[in-house]
């Protein structure tokens, strides 16, 4: 199924296998990482990123602590303990604590160790399914012409096709995509490092710009549609995702261009009214006074870091999902 689909990591019995895209686009590294903490140190310093994807290694990172400790199997009190210091490692993506708890919840009804790694392998090829779902929906409702997305929502962010990513790609099959305006995401540059990779390898057009000139480019016609991914969704519609998202979205709702979401089901989060209860994850702030590896000022330049951002339901006209394509106020009517 889907042979041509990128892949960014690889399960072994005892490790996963992950491609740093720390390094990517200049270098495409492989790591062996075959214990818990060492995955937690690739969520944490976002060699593996986006929300789907830290899901699965989340879920995948639990497999190993019970791989590398039997008594897991059996002592709920330790699972869960050492479930929440996973879950606990990037505070915004909902979808972590749902790929943890979703191994939490096997535990209780398998026998054995291999049960629980083809349990998370079949998670896997799911959100592969998922994300081909969002690419058609998505595809089918977006206008034709230029598209504008932030961060990276693809093959590196999430099993498959990707999110955001996955409905352009889809767009561009059909012949409804023109090209696609890839906004470089500071300070760690998802956008211009990875999008661009991955939009390269498909031979999508594409045109690099810096975040702040999507006003620009939204005042000149440029742009027919803002699509972007999401790390969190509340029941309300209010949409958590990388900072910068929502600077979109008010200029999008200024020149009258729409906005979508794509994202999968799972990154709703029915417990969470709307976006004022979305915890932010703040980064360190070495991360603002570096552009790559270079340093842009001093060291001790004081800095404000956070890593993602609310967009108002009301400046979205779609959420995209594989199981239909909603406006922000029927969300709340999908809590079965
Ligand atoms: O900090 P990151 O790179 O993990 O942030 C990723 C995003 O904000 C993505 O847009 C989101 O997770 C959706 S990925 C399909």
């Amino acid at each position: 199924m889907h042979r041509h689909i990128f892949e960014s990591m690889k399960f072994k019995r005892d490790s996963l296998l992950l491609l740093d895209q720390t390094k990517l686009p200049f270098e495409e590294v492989w790591l062996e990482l075959s214990n818990t903490d060492m995955i937690i140190e690739a969520i944490q310093n976002l060699r593996v990123r986006g929300a789907p994807a830290i899901g699965i290694c989340g879920a995948f990172a639990l497999y190993l602590s019970i791989f590398n400790d039997n008594k897991l199997l059996s002592d709920d009190a330790l699972l869960k303990k050492e479930a929440n210091r996973i879950k606990n490692c990037r505070p915004t993506a909902v979808n972590l604590s749902w790929g943890v708890d979703k191994v939490v919840d096997f535990v209780g009804k398998c026998i054995n160790l291999n049960e629980i790694f083809d349990f998370i392998y079949s998670l896997y090829l799911q959100e592969i399914e998922i994300n081909e779902k969002i690419a058609i929906n998505g595809a089918k409702v977006l206008p034709k012409g230029n598209v504008l997305t932030h961060c990276n929502t693809g093959s590196l962010a999430a099993p498959g096709v990707g999110t955001a990513l996955g409905v352009i790609r889809k767009m561009f099959q059909m012949r409804k995509l023109n090209l696609v305006y890839v906004s470089e995401t500071r300070p760690l540059l998802q956008g211009a490092r990875l999008t661009v990779f991955e939009l390269e390898r498909d031979a999508i057009p594409y045109t690099l710009i810096v975040d702040s000139a999507s006003g620009m480019l939204m005042r000149n016609f440029m742009v027919d549609a803002v699509i972007v991914g999401a790390d969190r969704i509340a029941a309300n519609g209010d949409t958590a995702n990388k900072i910068g998202t929502f600077m979109h979205a008010l200029a999008a709702n200024y020149y009258n261009v729409p906005f979508y979401v794509a994202a999968p089901m799972s990154t709703i989060d029915f417990s969470i009214a709307t976006g004022e209860e979305i915890p932010i994850e703040e980064r360190d702030g070495a991360e603002v006074v570096r552009c790559m590896n270079s340093l842009t000022n001093k060291e001790n330049t004081i800095t404000l870091n956070y890593a993602f951002d609310i967009t108002p339901a009301k400046f979205i006209k779609a959420i995209i999902t594989e199981s239909g394509v909603y406006s922000p106020n029927e969300i709340l009517t999908l809590l079965d």
